[in-house]
């Protein structure tokens, strides 16, 4: 029997290629989009990680997800770091979600608040992705809009405190694994709905900001 960690990742395959090749993905990803929608994305995760992340330290004694609360994981203190410097100090006064942010962001917050084992999904979703096709959108950007190497507009994709990713990825595929056999099998199922439609809601915001920034054919 596959471990979960396959189970997820296999049951997710087909819609991490729809995102990534999403159309606002590829013009980001292809040099095609101004540093104005790398900001616009940027702010839209602000919302995404501020739900991630306000209820962590409560979840931390959670059975099941308290494991995977982990502070070299935390994106916010970045993502503001580098809002400020995409959008200057009063970054704060002009940011706002878009409708599909904010439905993305209002369900990571409801696992988070009613349904630890779900928000595994929501974390698994971002986190290693992140560690993984994070940075190729880092260096894409950093060539793209002129960003120091690892330095501030990029700052959400590095992550300090893991100096061997692939090596975390391995522990973090332990994590899930390990999750997966503390859960019944009807758990473990709705896990992997879980996580298919976190992958639904990033793209729905991708296709969002595709509209917002529609390439002048
Ligand atoms: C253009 C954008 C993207 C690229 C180029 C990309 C690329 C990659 C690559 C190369 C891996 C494999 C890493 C490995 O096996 O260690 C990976 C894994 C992953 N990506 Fe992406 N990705 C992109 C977008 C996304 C998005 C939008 C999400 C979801 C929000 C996502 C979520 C994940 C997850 C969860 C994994 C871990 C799979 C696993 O091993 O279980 N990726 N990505």
């Amino acid at each position: 029997m596959d471990s979960f960690s396959t189970v997820i990742r296999t049951a997710s395959h087909e819609q991490h290629v729809e995102a990534e090749t999403s159309t606002f993905m590829s013009d980001l990803l292809g040099g095609r989009l101004g540093v104005e929608a790398y900001a616009r994305y940027t702010e839209q995760l602000w919302f995404v990680y501020e739900a991630l992340e306000a209820e962590a330290h409560r979840l931390a004694s959670d059975p099941v997800a308290g494991p995977f609360v982990q502070p070299e994981l935390m994106r916010l203190a970045a993502l503001e770091t580098d809002l400020a410097h995409l959008r200057g100090p009063d970054w704060r006064t002009t940011l706002t979600a878009l409708p599909a942010t904010r439905a993305y962001a209002d369900r990571v917050a409801e696992c988070a608040r009613e349904w630890p084992t779900g928000y595994i999904a929501h974390h698994y979703t971002r986190y290693l992705g992140d560690l993984s096709g994070g940075q190729i959108i880092r260096d894409r950007a950093e060539k793209t809009w002129g960003f120091a190497r690892k330095g501030d507009g990029v700052r959400f994709y590095v992550f300090e405190e893991i100096a061997n990713p692939a090596a975390f990825k391995r522990g973090y595929r332990e994590l899930l694994d390990r999750a997966g056999t503390a859960v019944d099998e009807l758990e473990r199922q709705r896990v992997v709905a879980e996580c298919k439609r976190a992958f639904a809601l990033n793209t729905d915001v991708f296709r969002a900001l595709g509209e917002e920034f529609p390439l002048s054919a």
